[in-house]
């Protein structure tokens, strides 16, 4: 049997065939239909955020993000994140600047921040790395010093509450992925989650051609909008949310309780409620890591270099960034699979064998 790194939550196909035929009674499929406008409504309700705009994807959103806070110029960033972090930052014609990550928690380190920021600086990219809130506070603190925006890449950190709150509730913008991998999904979507009541009505319109109206556009947009077929997932998945985070939560449990002796871990926040997201570790040496992987993959089981390689050297930016603790982290960095039907037997059979890859 294959065991990958993650194995998408499909609900009861019967469940989701009841909403498909909501669909083809009323002849809705698309363009901010009822059950698009439903799932928004469920998502603030449960996240416990004022405004949410559904998107057809995570990178659509930080894009939109991007736009709607009408930043231009330097954008300082997280060279361990997603290729996408950095990419929509290039494709919104602003320069990324990247500043090193904390060895510990693998967010950007807030310590590099100040010394990044010039006359150029229009704002602060930084990814809650897999769910682990970044130091929301201090970054707060900077910007608001400097008089920059803050927008996070929150693709990983869906449920995520951070000093009693939800993590989306930080920063001018959060950015959610609903990706099939992610473990509240969509198929493919995702979320633009804004502070301000302004910055969320611009959202709203450039996610729809810049529509003020059905005949007049007054702002530039895109086609970011999603689909009731993609709505009608989240419907069914979100109640199963909670019972989703405490399988990951169990199976992390069991992970732990074999590895913490053997391999790093991420530090995770004392103030945060986690998620369970992934399964990161971290080998002591990449030719460690490539052992393991190469051992497991005898068994079938496919774990991912996440993230890797480090984003510092993308061939696309105009100058490479020296982010050494990044460079180091990125090659033994590694997440192990972590899906909710996986088995506490696979679990330890996984572990078995990263042990005796270490023993040599
Ligand atoms: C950190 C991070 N940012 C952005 C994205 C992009 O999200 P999407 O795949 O929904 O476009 C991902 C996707 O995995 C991600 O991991």
């Amino acid at each position: 049997m294959v065991i990958n790194v993650t194995k998408p939550f499909l609900p009861e196909i019967a469940d989701y065939s009841e909403l498909l035929s909501r669909i083809w009674s009323t002849g809705w499929l698309t363009n901010n239909g009822p059950m698009v406008l439903e799932l928004e409504e469920r998502l603030r309700s449960f996240l416990g955020v004022k405004n949410l705009s559904f998107v057809s994807n995570g990178t659509i959103a930080l894009q939109i993000a991007i736009r709607s806070l009408r930043l231009s110029g330097e954008i300082i960033t997280t060279p361990f994140s997603y290729v996408a972090t950095t990419s929509t930052i290039v494709w919104e014609h602003c320069r990324p600047v990247m500043v090193d990550i904390d060895p510990q928690t693998f967010n950007i380190d807030p310590r590099n921040i100040e010394g990044a920021i010039t006359p150029k600086t229009s704002a602060i990219l930084a990814t809650h790395v897999y769910g682990n809130p970044c130091d929301v506070v201090e970054i707060e603190r900077i910007a608001a010093k400097h008089g920059i925006k803050v927008i996070y890449d929150a693709a990983h950190a869906f449920g995520v509450r951070y000093l009693e709150d939800s993590i989306f509730n930080f920063g001018d913008v959060s950015c959610v992925s609903f990706h099939a991998t992610k473990l509240f999904h969509t198929i493919e979507g995702g979320a633009v989650i804004a502070r301000d009541a302004e910055v969320d009505h611009l959202v709203s319109r450039m996610r729809n051609f810049g529509h003020a109206s059905p005949t007049s556009f007054d702002e530039i947009g895109i086609n970011g909008k999603n689909s009731e077929f993609h709505a009608a997932m989240g419907l069914i998945n979100l109640p199963q949310v909670s019972e989703i985070i405490a399988k990951r939560h169990k199976i992390s449990e069991r992970y732990r309780g074999h590895l913490k002796q053997i391999l790093r871990h991420q530090e995770i926040d004392s103030e945060c409620e986690y998620n369970y997201a992934y399964y990161p570790v971290i080998f002591e040496s990449e030719e460690d890591l490539l052992r393991g992987m190469a051992r497991l993959k005898e068994r079938d089981v496919h774990p991912r270099r996440y993230f890797y390689p480090s984003l510092s050297n993308l061939p696309y930016l105009d100058s490479a960034f020296d982010t050494p603790v990044c460079a180091d982290l990125a090659p033994r960095a590694l997440c192990l699979p972590l899906y909710p039907s996986l088995d506490l037997a696979d679990v330890d059979m996984i572990c078995e064998i990263l042990q005796s890859a270490l023993d040599k």
